[in-house]
């Protein structure tokens, strides 16, 4: 499979292959931090069914490690962040201290810690290999349910803090808005959530899910060809034999994509697009088919059933904690419309405390919130004065 990809590589990216390839694109996620300057641990917890899931933590910032050589954040501001769909915790440092949330944060003096759900690299489980199917039986569902629960619990043991701040970033909210309608009990481990392209409702998506799970029933198709999962592999010779990336304007796959996530060619970084695409993670086949069950149905439903059982929404009333809620203008995938509806319903409740684009550039699109060119200066110093703000507003030492 490997040498598959290799070849993959070379015939898309040209320059880009195996050998050219920026160390960024394989380098574990503490030797990126390392490498950065920062201090990195890492944390494993195991969930009670079994998955043992690999945090990072950024204690401190740079200035600040080497100053003080104090690591271990007594009394600081933590804040944890929940990757999406596709993604890990190398999403929020990829882009190096000047763009990337994780490093600005620790600059700016908070206690980062980056969530790693089941399904990653970074994750295992005590009884089942990944080659085991039943290891795959799972969706955001079971993020929601087990792993952030655990991950936030850890965060408060390893601090003493009584509460933390919450950032997700698409899947990542779609499990966070899970947890506080499975497990209200972690409202009280929470500052307050800020939802980054929040998944929760995905009207827009209804066609192309009914097509890709009932008319063409592409996952069944790939169970039945032994694929346990939708993995990096796959997913990189896919696009890279199809697209061509660097020709945007006229390449149909590329067009594709940008049907999905926005097109938003001027933030797309061309030097980071291997690289990204060399840390794709892998994916449940079921967490695919419980976005298609929202999709289809119209309401934040659970997975139970199946794909065609019964619908049970989840209780978004057990949300107690303030929530912004911050949407791309041109992001097709976690659209406008969809994210006002879940306004809506957090506004009747009390708990939302913003909702509004999360960046003043027009086409900011769904990849933009972890990828965009200029991420550091038009999204994340913004969003650190967003929770610097909500950190004041909400919590009482
Ligand atoms: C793992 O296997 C052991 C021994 O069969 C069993 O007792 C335990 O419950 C299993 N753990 C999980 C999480 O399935
Ligand atoms: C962390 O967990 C350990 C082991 O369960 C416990 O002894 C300790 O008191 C906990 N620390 C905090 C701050 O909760
Ligand atoms: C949802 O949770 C609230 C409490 O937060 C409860 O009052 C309500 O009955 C629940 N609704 C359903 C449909 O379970």
């Amino acid at each position: 499979m490997s040498f598959v990809y290799k070849l993959c590589l070379v015939l898309v990216f040209g320059v880009f292959c195996e050998a050219e390839l920026r160390k960024e694109a394989y380098m574990t996620v503490p030797s990126l931090i390392k490498a950065a300057g920062y201090p990195v641990e890492k944390h494993r917890v195991t969930t009670p069914d079994g998955y043992v899931l690999q945090m990072h933590r950024i204690p401190a910032g740079r200035r600040s490690a080497r100053r003080t050589g104090d690591l271990n954040a007594k009394g600081k501001k933590a804040i944890l962040i929940i990757h999406g769909l596709l993604g890990g915790s190398s999403d929020f440092v990829i882009m190096g201290p000047e763009r990337s949330l994780s490093y600005l944060l620790a600059d700016a003096g908070y206690d980062v810690w980056l969530g790693n759900l089941r399904g990653t690299v970074y994750s295992t489980h005590t009884n089942l290999t990944k080659n085991d199917p039943k290891f795959w039986d799972f969706s955001f569902h079971e993020h929601g349910k087990y792993d952030l629960p655990a991950m936030i619990d850890r965060v408060l043991n390893i601090t003493g803090l009584d509460k933390i701040m919450l950032v997700g970033y698409s899947m990542g909210t779609t499990s966070s808005f899970i947890m506080f309608s499975q497990r209200p009990e972690y409202n009280d481990k929470l500052i307050a959530f800020v939802a980054l392209a929040p998944a929760v409702y995905m009207d827009n998506m209804k066609l192309i899910a009914n097509l890709a799970l009932n008319t063409l029933d592409i996952v069944n198709v790939m169970r039945a060809r032994g694929m346990t999962s939708l993995q990096p592999q796959f997913l990189q010779g896919l696009i890279s034999t199809l697209c061509n990336l660097k020709q945007p304007e006229t390449d149909l796959c590329t067009n594709f994509i940008y049907t999905l996530v926005g097109e938003d060619f001027e933030q797309n970084d061309l030097e980071m697009v291997p690289i990204y695409l060399y840390r794709v993670q892998p994916a449940s086949w079921r967490a695919l088919e419980h976005y298609g069950k929202i999709a289809i149905s119209g309401v934040f439903t659970t997975f139970s059933g199946g794909l065609s059982g019964p619908v049970k929404p989840y209780n978004l009333t057990n949300v107690k904690v303030p929530v912004t809620l911050l949407y791309g203008e041109n992001d097709q995938l976690t659209e406008k419309s969809q994210i006002m509806r879940l306004a809506d319903q957090l506004k009747s409740t009390g708990v939302l405390e913003e909702v509004r684009p999360g960046c003043s550039w027009p086409k900011f699109n769904h990849l933009d919130f972890v990828f965009a060119k200029d991420v550091g200066k038009i999204f994340n110093k913004p969003l650190i004065k967003l929770i610097d703000q909500l950190y004041n507003k909400y919590y009482t030492a």
